[in-house]
């Protein structure tokens, strides 16, 4: 059944009020409401449908009498009066037998919940819609030590306590949890002057792991104080680590639940990367509370609403806390990674999705990541004053709404008097609109022109796309390396238009889409003595690490397609920049990394050639030894050079130069060079040390004795187990791979329930390029295997991991029809669930 957009109507009841009582039992638990509703005078279907899935009725009452409504496996219908009323139930629910993770389920011993999109309606009967909000009393009756939800807490004693949020919110931001769980506190003083009680609830042992959260918890309280004027609303703010979790977080109105992989961090066993991921997670959810919370959306089509934004914000927190170049360049990475591949291809969707049939399916890199992209876009339009004046105006306009695209637009055409229309198209149209550049030079009159075209492909269901509007930041350099033209905006909204500048002595360089302006793939048809200009010379820090990573892709693809040697101008370029010790060490080592195998596959599509994964694998791994020659000379002082003296710190700088020793290290291990990795895998104090020396040896060939080390060291921490599965999965050679992961499988320590393991292990797997798509189509098998038997228990993850096949027809006919026969096998499952029917079947096309 798929739901449509353009289907809304408003509920036809609204609510004065919830209370809650929950009284907690593993397989038992009863869950009694009293409702206040009343006619909604803006709604004319007056149908009274709660939602109610999984849910069994013990009772049900109109003010105080006894009904029995007409329930379905979706929810009730009652009749109602056309007046005020007060509606009672009472439901039987069993969480430890929930193993969806979606409403009250149990994880390790402890109840928590998660609501969003639709768990609450297995809960209770529910109207479970973000439109309808509420004020929510909750008492909880349980054994546990712990018992927390949303809002202040108020009454509690031996065996039960009670909560009350005083804000109106939709059922998806309620949350619960139950435990003997110990806190890590904390204190916050708003700048009004309100003290606010901070907690992070972790399971006893994993207390030691908070203070790094806490601190980022702080941060982001103070930023978004500083930077939005947005001040916290609660009394108390509480953080729970959960070690079965369907996503990263949740930001549940004073009750962040988290994956505890997002939250816990600890310098023995979290890397610089995972440090750097949960401060920019814990600021993510926090920022929720006004954008998401005290603004919601009105209906799920309307997500990019609180998550493009929130995603924005808590990039622009992290490049305030850290480098704001190598977060960009990191997102920008990121966003090719996981956003191109999936809006080229049949999973393609508007950032605001028309239709769906299951929400849980449109949490995706589009929504999420592309909607930030667009929210970037619009502040580089109106500029930064107007951006934070529109800001301004939302918050005040639809504080307590649950609000939509078009509410948003508004504000920004009410605030700068622009007319956004055109704009809009980056929220309905699907696909990544491909952008050309050609360069006129005229020497007698000294004039440049550069000539834009833009066109995007067409996407399921989207045959014709209209221009869009398109910020271009660029600037012009000289032919001796100086900026004659620092960056301006080139506002491009036709489908061609061309740019002129006029009095120029030489042929300038251009520098094209600095900053990465907009979500587009450039064409630019320059060779590599330019891309080696502005690798040097361009003062755009991410278009200068951009002109290298083109240099290494267009070398790769060389190599991959007409078998050519590495390109020298790549390696010399490379050289001077990774040795220049003016750059900064996380940027020296962001243009040591090269694209990966799946990037390059990406690259080779687009260029209309049919990637070949053996070819691909053998091409990385030669380039890299070919740069591990060409700095031979070079590696040990950067090794040496780049070790962070003094205690271990997550900061930027402190990871900048581990990334970068860790570089050096592992293209000494290119070069057959392997004792800095042993000494350091002996030595190290701190995991992201640990686990590049590991992978290192294990790249080498000779690792058996350290995998067996590290899984001794760390078997009690499953955290750094799921490292340990990944690291193999992912790093396994191509022809064992898919031998390698089926052993995990098999591993005592390998949980299928427990979406962290299960993704370590065949997330690792799918993401092991040429070992995944390797010809036998045992990779394929593996996965879909898997896929199967996860499916009746957890539908939301196994349908997230079937986008491991989304780019299948990449590939050559026979992968093609290996991987057709595993989603059709898939597909021919009896009981499939919604979730990942609707997947295979859109990536079936
Ligand atoms: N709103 C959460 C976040 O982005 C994500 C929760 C999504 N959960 C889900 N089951 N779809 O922070
Ligand atoms: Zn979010």
């Amino acid at each position: 059944q798929t739901i449509y957009l353009k289907d809304y109507t408003p509920f036809g009841y609204l609510i004065d009020s919830v209370h809650l009582t929950f009284k907690l039992h593993p397989t038992t638990t009863r869950v009694l409401s009293r409702i206040a509703f009343r006619p909604n005078p803006d709604a004319t279907d007056k149908t009274f449908f709660l939602h109610g899935e999984q849910l069994t009725l013990i009772s049900a009452k109109i003010d105080g009498a006894e009904i029995t409504p007409e329930v379905t496996d979706e929810g009730l219908i009652a009749n109602v009066p056309d007046a005020p009323f007060v509606w009672e139930a009472e439901v039987e629910i069993s969480p430890s037998t929930n193993t969806a993770l979606e409403g009250l389920y149990m994880s390790n011993g402890m109840y928590c919940t998660q609501c969003e999109a639709e768990g609450f309606r297995k809960i209770t009967y529910y109207p479970d819609r973000p439109d309808v909000m509420a004020t929510f009393d909750v008492r909880i009756e349980g054994d546990e030590k712990v018992l927390l939800s949303n809002g202040n807490p108020g009454a509690s004693g031996d065996g039960f306590a009670e909560w009350s949020d005083p804000w109106k919110k939709p059922a998806y931001l309620f949350a619960l949890v139950a435990g003997d769980l110990v806190n890590h506190p904390g204190q916050f003083t708003t700048k009004s002057g309100k003290d606010v009680e901070l907690n992070i609830w972790v399971r006893p042992g994993d207390d030691g792991k908070c203070a790094f959260g806490m601190q980022a918890l702080k941060d982001s309280m103070k930023w978004d104080e500083d930077v939005y004027g947005r001040e916290y609303d609660l009394d108390i703010f509480n953080i729970v680590a959960v070690d079965d979790f369907n996503m990263g977080a949740m930001e549940n109105k004073g009750l962040n639940i988290f994956n505890s992989s997002c939250v816990l961090a600890s310098q023995a066993t979290s890397t610089d990367a995972d440090f750097e991921r949960i401060e920019a997670i814990i600021a993510h959810e926090y920022f929720h509370n006004w954008t998401g919370n005290r603004i919601t959306c009105r209906d799920w089509f309307q997500l990019c609403l609180k998550e493009g934004l929130t995603v924005f914000r808590d990039a622009q927190f992290t490049a305030d806390m850290r480098s704001e170049p190598v977060k960009r360049i990191d997102d920008v990475i990121a966003l090719r990674a996981r956003q191109f591949p999936e809006d080229q291809g049949p999973l393609s969707h508007p950032v605001r999705p028309e239709e769906f049939q299951e929400i849980n399916n449109f949490y995706t890199a589009t929504v999420y990541e592309k909607g930030a992209e667009v929210i970037g876009m619009l502040k580089t339009l109106v500029g930064d004053e107007a951006y934070y004046q529109a800001l301004d105006l939302y918050f005040e306009r639809h504080d307590g709404d649950a609000a939509t695209i078009e509410d948003w637009i508004k504000v920004f055409e009410d605030c700068t008097g622009r007319d956004l229309t055109q704009f809009k198209r980056w929220y309905s149209q699907s696909g990544t609109p491909k952008v050309s550049v050609r360069e006129e030079w005229q020497a007698e009159s000294g004039t440049f022109t550069l000539h834009f075209s833009q066109s995007t492909a067409p996407t399921p269901g989207q045959d014709v796309k209209d221009p869009r509007v398109i910020p271009i930041a660029l600037g012009l350099l000289n032919p001796n390396g100086d900026e004659t033209h620092p960056t301006r905006i080139f506002e491009m909204m036709e489908a061609e238009q061309s740019l002129t500048f006029t009095g120029l002595g030489a042929r300038p360089i251009p520098s094209i889409l600095r900053g990465f302006s907009a979500p587009v793939m450039l064409e630019q048809d320059i060779d590599n003595a330019r891309r080696a200009f502005l690798l040097a010379h361009d003062t755009d820090e991410f278009n200068r690490w951009e002109a290298g990573r083109d240099l290494a892709r267009d070398s790769l693809i060389n190599m991959i397609l007409k078998d050519a040697a590495p390109d020298p101008a790549y390696l010399d370029g490379l050289k001077r920049v990774v040795t220049d010790t003016s750059l900064d060490a996380a940027y020296r080592a962001l243009m040591l990394a090269q694209p990966t195998e799946t990037e390059l596959a990406g690259a080779l599509a687009a260029l209309g050639e049919t990637p070949d994964p053996d070819k691909i694998y053998a091409a990385t791994k030669a380039l890299s030894k070919a740069k591990a020659g060409i700095l031979a000379d070079d590696l040990h002082a950067l090794y040496s050079d780049n070790q962070p003296q003094g205690p271990y710190t997550p900061d930027a700088e402190g990871s900048g130069k581990r990334a970068l020793a860790n570089m050096a290290m592992a293209l000494l291990g290119r070069l057959g060079q392997l004792d800095p990795a042993k000494a350091q895998f002996a030595t190290a104090d701190n995991m992201t040390q640990q686990i590049a020396a590991l992978a290192t040896l294990v790249r080498e060939g000779a690792g058996t004795e350290a995998v067996q080390d590290f899984y001794d060291q760390w078997k009690s921490d499953r955290l750094v187990i799921d490292k340990w599965f990944g690291l193999q999965a992912g790093m396994a050679d191509p022809d064992q791979a898919a031998e390698v992961a089926k052993a995990l499988t098999q591993h005592a320590d390998f949980d299928m329930k427990n979406p962290n393991r299960f993704r370590a292990t065949l997330g690792a797997f799918a993401g092991n390029h040429a070992g995944f798509h390797h010809a036998t189509g045992a990779g394929y098998k593996l996965l879909a295997d898997w896929l199967i038997k996860l499916d009746p228990v957890n539908p939301q993850t196994t349908a997230r991991m079937c986008t491991a096949f989304q780019t299948w027809k990449r590939y050559d006919s026979q992968r093609q029809s290996l991987i057709r026969a595993e989603l059709e096998r898939i597909l021919a499952t009896e009981g499939l669930s919604r979730d990942t029917h609707e997947m295979v079947t859109r990536i079936l096309g």
